[in-house]
């Protein structure tokens, strides 16, 4: 699919801004901080209903105003479809699908998908458990936009059990001020199985993307890999904001991971009710992202890492292209070439000429190889112009 148009009002920093969208190419040029990576945002929102950069979309409404509308019209194939989001500072958020309101507001995800590509997207290699889990997530919801519903409901039961574990804390395991507990486990075993089955799967599908993918951009040959290192399987459950010490998950099948997800909660119940906080789950799980067989995080170059990230994008968006409702993704190439040698700028720009809608942005227009700068605009304070050449 492609972006045609986009409308947006109070949105970041953006008052109002009309933008005709080209199949191919589309080079955003502006200095830093014009409002490039909002347009970026404001897609990416469309496909996700996620930001990519904040938690929450409170921070998406223009400072004091009150209510901010991305409209998106998208074309797939021979037909259009018209997205309408509005989001409240106040009250619900709503949403139209081509001018219908809808009950729900998820259900907008699947006629986008839009796959970012970023200089932050090195934390997805570099830094927490979180920052991985998000990035499988964005992908799963944008491939099986059912799967939103889920994670909405594994949030809800997460946050419930915890408030009871808190407020049952220091109970032993058996007093029967505990008897809901039992109902909570089988809800969380329930949903948070689908997840990690689901997460299971998706990696295994995109794992020969990635290794494609890193053959093609990075300078040493080196074979990209990835396991889920599961709380379910933790020898040691740790403090909850470290990581987990499992070992990997090498199932999908549904029955047999609700089994380790209930043998597991029964063994760590003393210490959940000791913390008051639910220690096992897929929020607790981790992608180990192998390169060869060292992990990525913690051993490889800065270089390497670059690629990594890189080809875990360029993976998604293959995976997307062949697999989604929605068939190829818009890819958005955040402030990124700026950050390559010139090697890589040209095997990227190689790997993207044929994706049917590509945004890309960049502080300086020549930072871009110049094949990719054919139809450009200009970002400044908030507004865009359509400039040629
Ligand atoms: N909710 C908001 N209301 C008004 N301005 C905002 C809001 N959120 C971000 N901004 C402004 O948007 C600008 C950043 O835009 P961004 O798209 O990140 O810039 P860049 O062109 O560097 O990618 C900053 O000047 C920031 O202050
Ligand atoms: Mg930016």
């Amino acid at each position: 699919m492609h972006v045609k148009h986009l409308t947006l009002s109070n949105f970041r920093n953006y008052t109002t801004a009309e933008l005709p969208l080209n199949l191919g190419i589309n080079l955003f040029v502006g200095k830093n901080g014009q409002g490039k990576t909002n347009l970026a945002e404001a897609i990416f929102y469309c496909a996700t209903l996620t930001s990519h950069r904040v938690g929450g979309y409170q921070p998406l409404i223009k400072q004091s105003e009150t209510q901010a509308i991305i409209r998106l019209l998208a074309g797939f194939e021979d037909r259009e479809n018209l997205l309408e989001l509005e989001l409240n500072v106040d009250g619900a958020n709503r949403a139209r699908v081509n001018k219908s309101e809808i009950n729900r507001i998820r259900d907008v995800l699947g006629y986008v998908n839009a796959v970012i590509f970023s200089p932050e997207d090195l934390d997805i290699v570099k830094r927490d458990p979180s920052n991985r889990r998000a990035f499988i997530d964005e992908l799963l919801i944008q491939l099986t936009p059912r799967l939103a519903g889920v994670y909405s409901d594994y949030e809800r039961v997460l946050k419930q059990r915890n408030t009871l574990l808190r407020t049952s804390k220091n109970l032993s395991a058996n007093s029967p001020g505990l008897a809901t507990l039992g109902s909570w486990d089988e809800s969380l075993v329930k949903i948070g199985s689908e997840i990690i089955a689901s997460r299971h799967e998706i990696i295994q599908r995109m794992i020969p993307h990635l290794k494609d993918a890193y053959a093609a951009i990075a300078d040493e040959k080196n074979d990209p890999n990835i396991s889920i290192r599961s709380s379910l399987l933790a020898k040691s459950i740790v403090e909850p904001e470290l990581e987990v010490d499992g070992v990997y998950l090498e199932t999908n099948n549904r029955a047999e991971i609700e089994a380790l997800f209930r043998a597991k909660l029964l063994e760590v119940r003393p210490k959940e009710l000791e913390r008051g906080v639910t220690l096992v789950g897929p929020h607790r799980d981790d992608l180990v992202l192998f390169l060869g067989t060292l992990p990525a995080k913690g051993y490889i170059s800065h270089g390497e890492s670059w690629s990594y990230a890189l080809a875990l994008k360029l993976a998604s968006a293959a995976l997307l292209r062949k697999d989604s409702r929605a068939g190829d993704p818009v890819l958005i190439l955040d402030d990124v070439f700026a950050e390559l040698d010139l090697i890589r700028r040209s095997r990227l720009a190689n790997l993207i000429a044929d994706n049917e809608q590509v945004i890309i942005t960049a502080a300086v227009a020549e930072d871009v190889p110049s094949e990719l700068r054919a139809s450009r605009f200009v970002v400044l304070a908030g507004t865009v112009e359509g400039q040629n050449g």
